[in-house]
């Protein structure tokens, strides 16, 4: 392995290294097929996929996103085509990309998690993303990412069926996101993928009406980054687990913040949406900021301290 190679490894869990830090985030890159046209996706650490839900779902109504200042709000109402059909076209496909990929589930009950979690096994991904926060399906009132009783006993249920490494995204809309965080890893969750969207409003003052079809959405981009490494500094001091960090990424300085309060790997996503090559061009600088500093991804990952370890509220 080259000098760079070694710089930029990300092991994860036993079995599971990446070989470098750059993720995709789920719902910004499609299954990375379109990104393949762009650049060379296979240089990435990981591709994790749209969510997929045991049946297909026609989305929200229109308008679904609208870009605003400092980030954007996104209501899609998880639109996908169904389990079945997402592993017959889009994952046969992607996984000949060549980054190990991040199949990122969900459900609108208990019953339709586990049915997706049993589904995939076997489908070649590396590990799922279980999707416990989206804002838009049932206005976001899904207990699982909210309530810790109800998280941690999906996520024993999830674990005791499937084979694969699941990592648990959460929402930051909670009082407090190291219970949730908690509770995951109670219930045996070999991972987290902090943070999911914002809940926001976007107002059209003119004709009184939200500027998004179902009214609130999930606001992502450059705005949330702070709130992301909050949560993750936060969840970093209560829990073992690796954590994926994601929420306003688009520099290579901003990985090496994710890094440093606590990430092990890191998800760009909004980024994605401006220039479909944002992750590979993030690549490069990593490398060599990394390299100036004479640090690794490994010896990095969680050496910031504040004083006195504040925020462990
Ligand atoms: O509306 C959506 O599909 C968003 C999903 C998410 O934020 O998880």
């Amino acid at each position: 392995m080259s000098p760079a190679e070694s710089r930029l490894e990300c092991p994860l869990l036993p079995g599971l290294t990446l070989r470098n830090p750059l993720m995709t985030a789920s719902g910004t890159y499609g299954a990375g097929l379109e990104g393949d046209q762009f650049g060379d996706v296979a240089r990435l650490g990981a591709l994790v996929t749209k969510t997929v839900t045991p049946h297909p779902r026609a989305g929200n109504p229109p308008p679904r996103i609208h870009e605003t200042s400092g980030g954007m709000l996104n209501s899609i109402g998880l639109e996908n085509p169904g389990v079945d059909a997402f592993l017959e076209n889009d994952l046969a496909r992607a996984l000949e990309l060549g980054p190990p990929i991040f199949l990122n589930v969900a459900g609108e009950s208990h019953e339709e998690f586990a049915s997706v979690v049993e589904r995939v096994q076997g489908s070649g991904a590396a590990a799922l993303e279980v999707n416990l926060s989206c804002p838009n399906v049932q206005g976001g009132a899904l207990p699982f990412a909210t309530d810790a009783k109800a998280c941690e006993k999906l996520i024993a249920d999830l674990v005791g069926i499937s084979e694969l490494p699941l990592f648990v995204k959460l929402t930051p809309n909670v009082t407090r996101i190291t219970e949730i965080a908690q509770a995951a890893e109670a219930g045996g969750a070999q991972g987290l993928t902090l943070i999911n969207t914002l809940l926001g409003l976007a107002v059209d003052w003119r004709r009184r009406e939200a500027r998004i079809g179902l009214g609130m959405a999930g606001y992502s981009g450059p705005a949330i980054k702070p709130v992301a490494l909050r949560c993750i500094y936060q969840v970093r001091l209560v829990t073992q687990l690796p954590i994926l960090g994601v929420g306003g990424v688009s520099s290579a300085e901003d990985v090496l913040e994710f890094l440093v309060a606590g990430a092990s790997a890191v998800q760009m996503g909004t980024a994605s949406f401006r220039n479909p090559l944002a992750a590979l061009q993030v690549l490069e600088d990593l490398e060599d900021l990394l390299r100036e500093d004479g640090s690794t991804v490994r010896g990095i990952t969680g050496t910031m301290r504040l004083p006195g370890q504040a925020g462990t509220m």
